[in-house]
């Protein structure tokens, strides 16, 4: 005699059986079970930690060095330095002049301002071999000895500065500023740039000084230390 077939049994095959509510919802169930073990095992393989290579890729090993040659502050220089090297790491690391400031190290604040053969240049957005053989003043090279530079005078006859941080950057794009002034050069802020601008006024010397920040504001200070040695070479 044949055993009767229970409705749970989930090995019957019994049409009607199959079709009992508790019977197909089991089956549901294991269905859904599986489908999520098997969907989950590609995350599952994916939280395996990756392996790391045994030598890091070429890009994260140090550069061989090279001597780049600089004339800093008149004195000249051989700096053995990784190509990658930022010009305003060399002056502070290697020659040790600190005076030239780190702020936000991407162009921005303009604190680590230098002038490269006279021009002024943000030296953290440029390397120190793109400088080979050229002539570098940072801002303890303005002063002649003990003797400050008009520039150096004025800030503090003003008071131009408070924290101080910005001012070594402040001094240097000061210093080109009255050479480009000297030389003709307009700025946004000349209203007609086929001229030589007649006067350094306030918006031009704001327009020539704008990527200079400083965050203790002591932009009106510095405006007039500009102006007051602009007038003095103007009266002679
Ligand atoms: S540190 Fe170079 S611009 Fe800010
Ligand atoms: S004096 Fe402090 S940031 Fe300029």
């Amino acid at each position: 005699m044949s055993k009767p077939a229970r409705p749970e049994d989930p090995e019957h095959s019994d049409p009607q059986t199959a079709a009992h509510p508790n019977l197909a919802r089991r089956r549901f169930l294991q269905s859904a079970a599986a489908a999520a073990t098997v969907g989950a095992a590609p995350r599952l393989h994916a939280k395996e930690p990756t392996m790391t290579p045994a030598t890091p890729p070429a890009a994260a090993r140090a550069a061989p060095v090279r001597p780049v040659r600089l004339t800093i502050n008149g004195r000249p220089h051989v700096l053995q330095l990784e190509p990658r090297v930022t010009l305003l790491d060399a002056l502070r690391n290697y020659v040790g002049l600190t005076g030239t400031k780190k702020g936000c190290d991407r162009g921005q604040c303009g604190a680590c301002t230098v002038l490269a053969e006279g021009r002024r240049i943000n030296a953290c957005l440029t390397l120190a071999v793109m400088h080979e053989d050229e002539s570098i003043t940072t801002v303890e090279g303005l002063a002649s000895g003990d003797t400050l530079s008009p520039l150096q005078q004025a800030f503090i006859e003003h008071d131009a500065f408070q924290c101080g941080y910005c001012t070594p950057g402040q001094l240097c794009s000061a210093t080109a500023l009255i050479d480009e002034f000297r030389a003709g050069c307009a700025s946004a802020a000349t209203a007609d740039v086929r001229t030589r601008p007649a006067e350094l006024t306030a918006a031009e010397i704001r327009e020539r000084m704008s990527g200079n920040l400083c965050r203790c504001g002591a932009y009106p200070n510095i405006v007039a230390a500009l102006a007051a040695v602009q007038r003095r070479e103007r009266n002679g």
